[in-house]
């Protein structure tokens, strides 16, 4: 277990501040570096004691950090799952030790849904059909080399994560009205940059045509950028793109005109996952599900805003 941030010793409970043991999926990207930060420094204005890890983007890594905060007695657990399937063991041994968990960012696709208390984040599926409407809005700007078609290729987030399946699944929904639009290629870059940038050449090596990018966030968008510089393009001109996050560099990158729309997902979950965890120590109930407001920018929008976005 790779542990970062907040000091791992010592046990809960022992001078009435909550602990909460949170595993993190890593530091895959921006969006995830604003994310740990908005986590750490909620739980310190909380007071509640924070045991941090980073799993690396590792499954075995979490299960593995969940087990020591089990064994530590924490007075609760909050994770964001790296993929969706796999946890009802450790979810159980939890629920044994009668320590509450909390779902944060992803989902996990556990039928007995008794093993997590409440589950606070966007809504994935929703931000994917955001990103293909706004395509089908423009189809016709994004039919760059004008022969009629739309040939759109898709940057995947990490296989198996309920971001990566739920944009696809709504970006593919929105864009099932307009048949003159269609993916050609769609790989996984892992919600890194560099894993967009070496997907996206090889893209651009076996792919002719290409007129728009779906990235499943803006890191592997920004990836993508470097690629298609690197192959004498121009982003946002000669291939349009479309990502999700709305972190600072990706918003820079649309304000420049890089990037064409971005789609938001909120990474400030630390306020609202501390007011959770104090209700669900103190026995009160919570929603099943705490949903996350989100907008959407064009580049004019970015430009407004930029100079103040804090992540
Ligand atoms: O789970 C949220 C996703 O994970 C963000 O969109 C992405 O940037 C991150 O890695």
């Amino acid at each position: 277990l790779a542990a970062c941030g907040s000091d791992d010793s010592g046990s809960g409970k022992d001078d009435g501040k909550i602990v909460m043991g949170f595993a993190q999926v890593g530091a895959e990207s921006g969006w995830r570096t604003a994310n740990t930060d908005s986590i750490k420094a909620s739980a310190k204005s909380a007071g509640i004691e924070l045991k941090f890890s980073d799993a690396q983007q590792k499954q075995e890594n979490q299960i593995q950090a969940i087990r020591s905060y089990i064994q530590q007695k924490v007075d609760v657990i909050a994770f964001s799952p790296v993929v969706e399937t796999g946890w009802d063991a450790v979810l159980q041994e939890a629920k044994a030790a009668n320590i509450p968990v909390i779902l944060t960012d992803r989902a996990v696709d556990s039928k007995d849904t008794s093993l997590y208390k409440t589950f606070l984040g966007s809504d994935f599926v929703e931000e994917g059909k955001k990103a293909g409407e706004w395509l089908v809005e423009n189809a016709a700007d994004a039919d760059v080399d004008g022969d009629g078609d739309v040939n759109v290729v898709q940057l995947e987030g990490t296989t198996g994560a309920a971001p990566a399946i739920d944009r696809a699944e709504g970006f593919a929904d929105a864009i099932a009205s307009d048949s003159k639009i269609s993916i050609s290629k769609s790989q996984t870059g892992d919600f890194t940059r560099d894993g967009g940038k070496q997907v996206m050449e090889s893209f651009l090596n076996s792919e002719k045509g290409i007129d728009v990018v779906f990235a499943h966030n803006d890191d592997m968008g920004l990836g993508a950028i470097e690629a298609i510089e690197a192959a004498g393009l121009e982003p946002g001109k000669d291939i349009k793109i479309i990502t999700v996050d709305a972190v600072k560099d990706g918003m820079t990158a649309l304000s420049e005109g890089k990037i064409n729309f971005i789609v938001e997902c909120n990474p400030l979950l630390g306020d609202q996952l501390m007011d959770l965890a104090e209700k669900v120590v103190a026995g009160e109930e919570v929603p099943e599900r705490v949903v996350t407001e989100e907008t959407t920018f064009t580049q004019e929008q970015a430009t407004e805003v930029l100079a103040d976005r804090k992540y």
